[in-house]
C-alpha cells in the first residue's frame, strides 16, 4: 500500500522502542512522525491529521493518558484512533481509564509486528475511507452552493421580467380601452371585434403576470411556522369563491384540521385547489367540492375533492405541477396553468408531497401531505 500522504504518530520516551514501532508501522506504507515525549506529542499533533496514534502508558511527566486526552481537544485530532501500549501490565481500571481518553486498543509490549501493522491497516483504510467521504460532502456542498445560485439567479430574472412587463402591458390595455372608449364609432365591425381581442388579451396577461410573480413569492419567502386552522382557511376561501354567484355548489369542509404551517403559504395552497375545483366544476348541474383529510395507502393526507370534468391521468403525468402546463383549451376553462406549480412548491416547503387521482369526466381528487407525518 502505497499511502505517503496519510501519517501514523508513535509516542514512546524509550528510543528503542519507537524506532522498532515506526520501523514496523513504515511498512505500511504510511509516513510515521515520532514523538519522545507526551509534550512533544502535542507539538507534532496541534495542526496535524492522523489515521492513527500509538501511545506508550509510561512516560515521564505528561503520561499517555494526559497526553491522549490533551490531543483529543485539538479539533484535528478529535476522532483520531488512540492505540495505547504498555510494557508492564496495567489494572483493569488504568485501562478503562485509556478507553475512556479515546483508546481503541491497548496493547501490551512486546508488541508482536504483525499485528500491529493489522491493526495499523484497518484504521488507515478507515481514515482513507472519512477522507473519501468529506472530501465527496465538501464536492457536494459546492455544487449545492452554485446550484442554489444560479437558481437565486433564474428567480430575481424572471421576477424582474415579469415585472417589467407590466408598465408596457399596462400602456397597451389602457390606449386600447380609450379606443374602445372614444373612437368606437370610427371602427368598423370587425375592427371592433379585434380591439375587444386585445382588451381580453390583455387582461389574460395581466393574470399571467400575477400569477408568476405570486409563484416567485412563494419561492423566495421564507416560511414561518405557527399553528393553522385549515378548516376555518377553507370555510373563508369557499365563501369568498362563491360570492354572490347563483351556482348550487355543495361544499363540504371537514371541521377541525389543524396543523402548524405557515398561513399566508397554506392560504395560497387552498385557493389554488378550491378554485381549480369550482373552476371545473362549472359545467356540473349538482357540484359537490370537499377538503378534508383520510387514510390514504396507510398514511393520513388531506384532500381536495371535487366532481367535475376531471383529467386524463396518463396526459396529466409528468405536468400537472409544472408551470405553464394546462389540460383543457381556454376555451373549456380559463386560465395560467401556474397555479398548480405554486401549490406544489408551497407543499414542498412544508417538507410534504402532493399527487392527484383522476379519470376523464369524473372529478378529480388532490392529495397532500404537510410535513412528514
Ligand atoms: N380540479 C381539477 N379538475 C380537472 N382538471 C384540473 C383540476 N385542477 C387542475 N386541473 C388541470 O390542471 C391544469 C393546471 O392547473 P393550474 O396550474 O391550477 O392551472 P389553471 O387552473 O390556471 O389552468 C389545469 O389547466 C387543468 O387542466
Ligand atoms: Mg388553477
Amino acid at each position: 500500500m502505497n499511502t505517503p500522504s496519510i501519517s501514523i504518530l508513535v509516542v514512546d520516551d524509550t528510543p528503542e522502542n519507537r524506532h522498532l514501532f515506526a520501523h514496523i508501522l513504515r511498512e505500511t506504507g504510511c509516513e510515521v512522525v515520532e514523538a519522545a515525549s507526551g509534550e512533544e506529542a502535542l507539538r507534532v499533533s496541534e495542526a496535524r491529521e492522523y489515521a492513527m496514534i500509538l501511545m506508550d502508558v509510561h512516560m515521564p511527566g505528561m503520561d499517555g493518558f494526559e497526553a491522549a486526552r490533551r490531543i483529543r481537544a485539538f479539533p484535528c485530532c478529535a476522532i483520531t484512533p488512540i492505540v495505547f501500549v504498555s510494557a508492564v501490565y496495567t489494572s483493569d481500571s488504568d485501562r478503562y481509564k485509556g478507553y475512556g481518553e479515546g483508546a481503541v486498543d491497548y496493547l501490551l509490549s512486546p508488541v508482536v509486528p504483525e499485528i500491529l501493522r493489522a491493526k495499523a491497516r484497518a484504521f488507515i483504510e478507515i481514515f482513507q475511507r472519512r477522507k473519501e467521504a468529506e472530501e465527496f460532502a465538501l464536492r457536494m456542498e459546492q455544487a449545492n452552493r452554485q446550484l442554489r445560485a444560479a437558481n437565486e439567479e433564474l428567480e430575481s430574472f424572471s421576477y424582474a421580467a415579469a415585472h417589467d412587463l407590466r408598465a408596457p402591458l399596462r400602456a397597451i390595455g389602457g390606449f386600447a380601452e380609450i379606443l374602445l372608449e372614444d373612437y368606437l364609432p370610427a371602427l368598423d365591425a370587425p375592427g371592433r371585434d379585434h380591439l375587444r381581442r386585445i382588451g381580453g388579451a390583455t387582461g389574460r396577461m395581466n393574470e399571467l403576470i400575477d400569477s408568476l410573480l405570486e409563484l416567485g413569492k412563494v419561492t423566495r419567502s421564507t416560511m414561518r411556522q405557527e399553528p393553522v386552522d385549515l378548516s376555518a382557511l377553507a370555510g373563508d376561501i369557499a365563501r369568498e369563491i362563491q360570492g354572490d354567484s347563483p351556482r348550487p355548489v355543495e361544499w363540504v369542509i371537514a371541521p377541525g384540521q389543524a396543523i402548524d404551517g405557515d398561513p399566508g403559504l397554506l392560504r395560497i395552497l387552498l385557493a389554488n385547489l378550491l378554485g381549480n375545483a369550482w373552476k371545473y366544476t362549472a359545467r356540473r348541474d349538482a357540484a359537490r367540492i370537499e377538503f378534508g383529510r383520510e387514510m390514504k395507502d396507510g398514511q393520513p393526507a388531506f384532500f381536495v375533492r371535487d366532481n367535475g370534468i376531471g383529467f386524463d391521468s396518463a396526459q396529466a403525468a409528468g405536468k400537472l405541477f409544472k408551470p405553464f402546463q394546462r389540460l383543457h383549451s381556454a376555451e373549456e376553462a380559463p386560465g395560467s396553468g401556474i397555479g398548480l406549480a405554486t401549490v406544489r412548491r408551497i407543499v414542498t416547503k412544508h417538507g410534504g408531497r402532493i399527487w392527484a387521482e383522476s379519470e376523464k369526466g369524473d372529478g378529480a381528487t388532490f392529495w397532500f401531505t404537510l410535513g412528514h407525518e
